[in-house]
């Protein structure tokens, strides 16, 4: 059986994951009004990757025991100033969920909850790439500046981003 208060932490994370899935769906809706196809696609299978995230947690919780519940999940920004500032925000946002999975973990520790531990450490893997893949576009739209061919060039290279 699941503790108490890990089980409480993880239905605040089933909101969370579901929170940055509709926060990367408002960024592939801001795109694609922007007419990058590409980002708005990298985005969009961005959102997915959450509602899978969300869904880890939902079923870890059941199969222990647990209960689920499902919390309001607020509404996100839909407005940016520029393809470089959705990122930054991507990035920024992909950090503040780092520090919400160690929390968990921290509390899987305190708790000596084992098997959280282990299933918690995927996530832990997880973060490193999610923090990774929107620093390098945010380097990458730092160095292109938005100008003209290249930002084309670069919405081209993220329409191809595979699926799961
Ligand atoms: Fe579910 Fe982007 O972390």
């Amino acid at each position: 059986m699941i503790s108490l208060i890990v089980q409480n932490a993880m239905n605040e994370q089933i909101k969370n994951e579901l929170f940055s899935a509709y926060l990367y769906l408002s960024m592939a809706a801001f795109f694609e009004e922007k007419n990058l196809p590409g980002f708005a696609h990298w985005m969009r299978v961005q959102a997915q990757e959450e509602q899978e995230h969300a869904l880890k947690f939902f079923d870890f919780i059941h199969d222990r025991g647990g209960k689920i519940t499902l919390l309001p999940i607020e509404q996100p920004k839909a407005e940016w100033k520029s393809a470089l500032d959705a990122f930054n925000d991507a990035y920024e946002h992909e950090q503040l969920v780092t520090g919400m999975i160690n929390k968990i973990y921290e509390t899987a520790l305190e708790q000596k909850d084992y098997p959280s531990q282990i299933m918690l450490q995927w996530f832990i893997d997880e973060q490193v790439e999610e923090e990774k893949n929107a620093s390098d576009i945010v380097e990458q739209l730092k160095r292109i500046e938005e100008r003209g061919t290249a930002i084309l060039m670069l919405d081209h290279e993220l329409g191809k981003r595979s699926e799961g």
